[in-house]
């Protein structure tokens, strides 16, 4: 049976983590997966964890299964930090959150919940996205389309023919939008854009997917959420998929959540029992640590503050790093215009320089890379930003 395989290619992301940690290259830069790195290129835990983990370890009486909602008490900080505690749809009981193997598991559960919604739907992807939402919606089923959104030569959005193609949907497909920091573009909505989206998608009447990946890497968890809160307000059905793997740097604990908001309490019920059909039949229960992490940190105000302090760190570190490439670029003779990297947010940007030039920074540099150029800006650091900027200019 398994003679007649054909051997599938290397996941264009994941497969540059062996590559790099293969390669011996002294000086060798890692700006391919999206994981936060400190000055020194460590991915640590963070304090609040390690102190939320350590609670655990002491006070955490059983292992025995919690069911396919997950932790409840996650499912509502979770549904608190993503929508503000006094929302309107929390007031009104409409949302319906489940905890999640990570933001791609939310992601998934998405997929088979809008299947089961309308086995014809199709789901609307920003071009760019990233580069496992289309294959990941695909496996659930669902036929997947692009709608403008980033202009690689202006290095902005093409907000207008954006609005102009979701003009077009039908009301019963879905269009997934980044709540911030646009993976693999950084560019983000601004909040007269996001105004602008949230009335086109009332008004046209078909279903918004918010993938929350970074919640609190672009300006600050509230100002992230900013489209999340305004859709959720404004429109009867809306999902939202969100990731704790790089604002909690909980990544191989595998923990997101995956809320659904209906237009009133009832229909919200229903959707939830739909949503834990659709879980059981996956992988029936979610993993339990992370939440606990994350649980008994946004569930202990000096926790969170310590959170908050730390996410501020990463943050500012991602900005600091944005702003010290382009420095370093104009320094070492580049005459292109990277402006933008700096005017971009979160964790990824394009370099914008073609597949033979990466492929160039990869073998004869060792500075790994997306083929499509997408650089993960948490990679940059002091030590390593003169030798990638020199790098860079000499395939340029
Ligand atoms: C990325 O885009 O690099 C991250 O979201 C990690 C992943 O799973 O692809």
């Amino acid at each position: 049976m398994f003679n007649s395989l054909i051997a599938m290619p290397a996941d264009p992301i994941l497969g540059l983590l062996t590559q790099y940690r293969e390669d011996t290259h002294p000086q060798k830069v890692d700006l391919g997966v999206g994981v936060y790195k400190d000055p020194a290129g460590n991915t640590p835990i963070l304090n609040c964890v390690k102190k939320a983990e350590k609670f655990r370890l002491e006070t955490e009486t059983t292992k025995v299964y919690i069911g396919p909602t997950g932790s409840p008490l996650f499912n509502t900080l979770m549904t608190q930090l993503a929508f503000g505690s006094d929302h309107s749809a929390i007031i009104a009981n409409r949302i319906r959150t489940v905890s999640t193997p990570g933001g791609t598991g939310a992601l998934r559960v998405a997929g088979d919940f809008i299947k089961r919604c309308n086995p014809n739907a199709v789901l609307w992807v920003s071009d760019p996205t990233w580069a496992n939402h289309t294959g990941l919606f695909e496996a659930a089923g669902i036929t997947v389309k692009t709608y403008p959104y980033y202009d690689y030569d202006s290095k902005s959005l093409k907000f207008d023919e954006m609005l102009a193609a979701l003009s077009q949907v039908s009301p019963d497909d879905v269009v997934l939008f980044h709540a911030c920091c646009h993976n693999p573009s950084g560019m983000d909505l601004t909040t007269e854009q996001w105004d602008k989206v949230v009335a086109l998608t009332k008004e046209q009447g078909f279903t918004p997917l918010i993938d929350m990946a970074y919640q609190g890497f672009g300006d600050g968890v509230d100002i992230d959420a900013y489209g999340v809160r305004k859709m959720a307000a404004a429109v009867d059905n809306m999902i939202l998929c969100s990731s704790c793997s790089k604002n909690f740097g909980l990544y191989r604990e595998r923990i997101g959540s995956c809320s659904v908001i209906a237009k009133d309490a009832n229909t919200a019920n229903i959707a939830q029992s739909v949503l834990l059909y659709v879980v059981r039949c996956l992988y029936s229960m979610p993993p339990a640590h992370g939440a606990a992490i994350v649980e008994t940190i946004l569930g202990s105000k000096e926790l969170t503050q310590e959170w908050l302090d730390e996410l501020k760190v990463m943050r500012d570190r991602i900005n600091g790093n944005r702003a010290i490439l382009v420095e370093k670029l104009k320094a070492n003779g580049v005459e292109r215009d990277f402006s933008f990297i700096a005017r971009q947010k979160g964790m990824f940007s394009f370099l914008g320089v073609n597949p033979e030039q990466v492929a160039r920074l990869q073998k004869e540099f060792s500075i790994y890379m997306v083929g499509s150029s997408r650089i993960s800006i948490a990679g940059i650091s002091e030590d390593n930003v003169d030798y990638l900027a020199k790098s860079i200019a000499k395939v340029l």
